[in-house]
């Protein structure tokens, strides 16, 4: 049975305390929201918090940028990598620490999940370049990749113990999809966790509405969701990080996918070797073999 046909019981306010939402997440979802973020504006937002300062840096400064000269204050960054780009990093960043927090003994879990979400991140964003040029949306793209399995982190964080060793569970193709176990112990999955806790946050209503339907089949047709499916895909396939799961949900065809999108079998190849590029880099940045 699907997760949007039976009643949600999983209630994210009475199962625990999730924690606030940071206040420099508010503010930095504000901006986003309201399309007035300036890059002064971003950069005041982030120098108030010197641990995600820190981490905007050191990412800046990755292999991942490649840039000549050292990035040095988080104002360069923004120059160098544009204010939508620092916006997702922030948002992304703040979210992994902040559920990452007193969750020691699945730090490690927490942090290949980080790693395949980033990778998913800078996969759709290609993706979504490739069919679309450089425009507004490609940065929302990125964000959109990021965040797609936020609901995994929120069950870390209620279930802590028995959601990381379903997480960590060695998984044939005639096993369940993580979503199966989700549904068979939470009843809902982690997608529609996700969406949860984006409207509770205050999400854009795009990006929630993203993160609900990464997973569901009937929603090919939705550019931005087709091509997190694809990037998911991907990313699973050249194993950047983990997330939990053999491989994509078997409902999803991915030729289907692909043929929504318009991406030729040419595209496919060059998509296919983006990203086993990318995935050195991912993986040297997060110290993954
Ligand atoms: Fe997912
Ligand atoms: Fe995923």
């Amino acid at each position: 049975m699907s997760a949007s046909s039976q009643p949600v019981s999983f209630q994210i306010d009475k199962e625990l305390e999730i924690p606030s939402i940071p206040l420099v997440l508010i503010k930095i979802i504000q901006a986003l929201d309201q399309d007035t973020s300036s890059a002064k504006q971003l950069e005041d937002l982030i120098m108030h918090d010197p641990a995600l300062s820190a981490r905007i840096l050191r990412l800046a400064n990755s292999a991942f940028y490649s840039f000549r000269a050292r990035v040095k204050t988080i104002s360069h960054a923004i120059t160098l990598l544009g204010v939508s780009l620092v916006t997702s990093l922030a948002i992304g960043i703040n979210i992994f620490d902040t559920f990452t927090k007193g969750a020691k003994s699945e730090a490690a879990l927490i942090n290949q999940l980080w790693t395949h979400s980033c990778g998913v991140g800078v996969l759709v964003r290609k993706i979504w370049m490739q069919k679309n040029g450089i425009q507004k949306e490609t940065e929302f793209a990125f964000l959109c990749g990021l965040l797609h399995d936020l609901g995994k982190v929120v069950l870390f964080k209620t279930y802590p113990g028995k959601y990381g060793s379903i997480f960590a569970a060695e998984k044939t193709e005639s096993d369940m999809t993580i979503c199966g176990y989700e549904e068979e112990n939470y009843g809902v999955d982690h997608a529609v966790v996700g969406e949860m806790l984006a409207k509770q946050w205050g999400f854009p209503k795009e990006l929630a509405g993203v993160i609900r339907k990464h997973h569901d089949p009937s929603e090919t047709g939705n550019p931005m969701v087709a091509s997190v499916m694809l990037a998911d895909h991907l990313a699973k396939e050249l194993k950047i990080g983990y997330d939990g799961d053999h491989g994509l949900n078997p409902s999803i065809d991915i030729a289907e996918v692909l043929s929504k999108l318009s991406i030729s079998e040419g595209e496919w190849e060059q998509l296919k070797e983006f990203a086993s590029q990318e995935c050195v880099n991912i993986k040297r940045f997060f110290q993954i073999s």
